[in-house]
């Protein structure tokens, strides 16, 4: 026998019995984001790696450790690690900017990372998320989160937690970033390998470090004095101020996290995540934020912008499984020609049917219809000739005979 081959490693078959779930987190984000007025945009898996190089930042773990990365053609082409950039492309490269504002889009698919695999974690994932383009309002920072927490409580999950801070502008997170450097420099040596590399080239960063040695520096008195300090410049905090204000008047819940900066680069002032206690330490079931500057920094008009997104993996395993549905109905009968003509009007009805393909007993293929469906359609003899089919239901073994034209109307769908 030929050598079995095995799915990648980090990457995952979605089985049919497992598909329900996902069609439900589909719809479901058809139906929450179309309230809030979003559309549905679809761009390509594959990209031009400067798009992440530049859009995602070039300091990120995603970009310098994660990407999956090929030659063709003397181009450079990268699976889509995430999708902001992705759509930032096709909103500029598509002249979004002429239609009215803002101009709100919706994604759900798959997303590519080089990471260590571990529960919550894999190479190819899933995310649904959403993009809202030309508000720099707190209105539209409101409004987005809003929509993150309603998507989720219309999946049923209603105590995640949501925590938001504020990056300032580049200006003010500036001046930060001196500071921090400042008061962390005594300590540079005692720093873990990733926070060295990242003092230079993105000292925020270190603030999101989970290694303990580096979480004790950081508790230093001098150190939280700087983390605690209100940095951000006025303009940044009244906007901040404001988009707390709008939350608390929806009655969403949040906590305020200073250290929450994000792992991509794009972002300024608002940043949030959504967080499950359920998903071990992989919690964030949900991120999202501010990219006032991403727009510009791919070629278009300066256009502030925000969004989020969600992993859909996680999603799901933090809601209850679904069973797999049934079939409407299972014609059973040993005249096969008269049950396959019967099974394609039923469908043509619109109803969901099969039959037995192969002519097994009768028996085998009633036995068969109780586990796949609600119904047993009998065709026997007697039924064709009186122009008649007997429905037996399933679940009760209540069985009736009804005239053929009236099969439909008769099952209690
Ligand atoms: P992110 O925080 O990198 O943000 O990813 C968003 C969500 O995707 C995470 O909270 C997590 O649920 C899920 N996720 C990320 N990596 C993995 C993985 N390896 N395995 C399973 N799930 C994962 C972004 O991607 C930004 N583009 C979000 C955004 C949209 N910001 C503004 N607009």
């Amino acid at each position: 026998m030929a050598e079995k081959l095995k799915v990648l490693k980090g990457t995952k078959d979605i089985l049919p019995q497992d598909i329900d779930m996902w069609h439900f987190l589909e719809e479901k984000a058809n139906e929450v984001f179309s309230k809030y007025g979003f559309k549905e945009i679809r761009t390509p898996i594959i990209e031009v790696t400067e798009l992440f190089s530049r859009g995602v930042g070039d300091t990120t773990d995603i970009v310098n450790k994660e990407m999956y990365t090929f030659e063709k053609s003397d181009r450079s082409i990268t699976l889509r690690p995430e999708n902001t950039a992705g759509v930032v492309r096709s909103y500029i490269e598509n002249n979004m900017s002429r239609l009215s504002s803002p101009v709100k889009l919706w994604y759900h698919g798959p997303m590519f990372r080089y990471e260590r695999p571990q529960a919550g974690r894999q190479r190819q994932f899933h995310q649904v998320g959403v993009e809202m383009f030309g508000i720099k309002d707190p209105t539209a920072d409101a409004e987005v989160i809003l929509t993150a927490v309603n998507y989720l409580k219309a999946l049923g999950l209603n105590d995640l937690d949501v925590e938001i801070n504020s990056l300032g502008c580049p200006k003010c997170r500036n001046e930060f970033k001196d500071r921090l450097k400042e008061v962390l420099k005594p300590y540079l040596n005692e720093l873990c390998e990733d926070c060295q590399n990242r003092y230079e080239k993105n000292p925020l960063r270190l603030l999101d470090c989970k290694v303990e040695s580096c979480k004790e520096i950081f508790e230093k008195p001098e150190v939280q004095a700087v983390i605690k300090s209100d940095f951000i410049c006025e303009e940044c905090a009244s906007h901040y101020t404001e988009l707390k204000l709008y939350l608390e008047k929806m009655g969403v819940k949040y906590t305020e996290n200073k250290l929450l900066v994000r792992g991509l680069d794009y972002y300024n002032r608002t940043v949030f995540e959504i967080k499950s206690n359920n998903l071990g330490s992989q919690n964030a079931v949900a991120g999202g934020g501010r990219y006032d500057n991403l727009v510009e920094q791919l070629g278009g008009e300066p256009t502030p912008a925000i969004g989020f997104a969600m992993g859909m993996e996680r999603l799901i395993s933090l809601l209850p499984q679904k069973t797999s549905k049934k079939l409407d109905a299972y014609v059973v009968s040993n005249f096969q020609t008269d049950a396959f003509v019967l099974t394609e009007e039923l469908r043509s009805q619109g109803l969901e049917v099969e039959f037995d393909l192969t002519n097994k007993k009768f028996t085998k293929q009633l036995e068969k219809a109780s586990k796949v469906a609600k119904y047993a359609i009998i065709l026997g003899e007697d039924e064709i000739l009186k122009h008649q089919v007997s429905i037996k239901n399933l679940e009760e073994g209540k069985q009736i005979t009804v005239d053929r034209e009236n099969c439909v109307k008769m099952l209690e769908l």
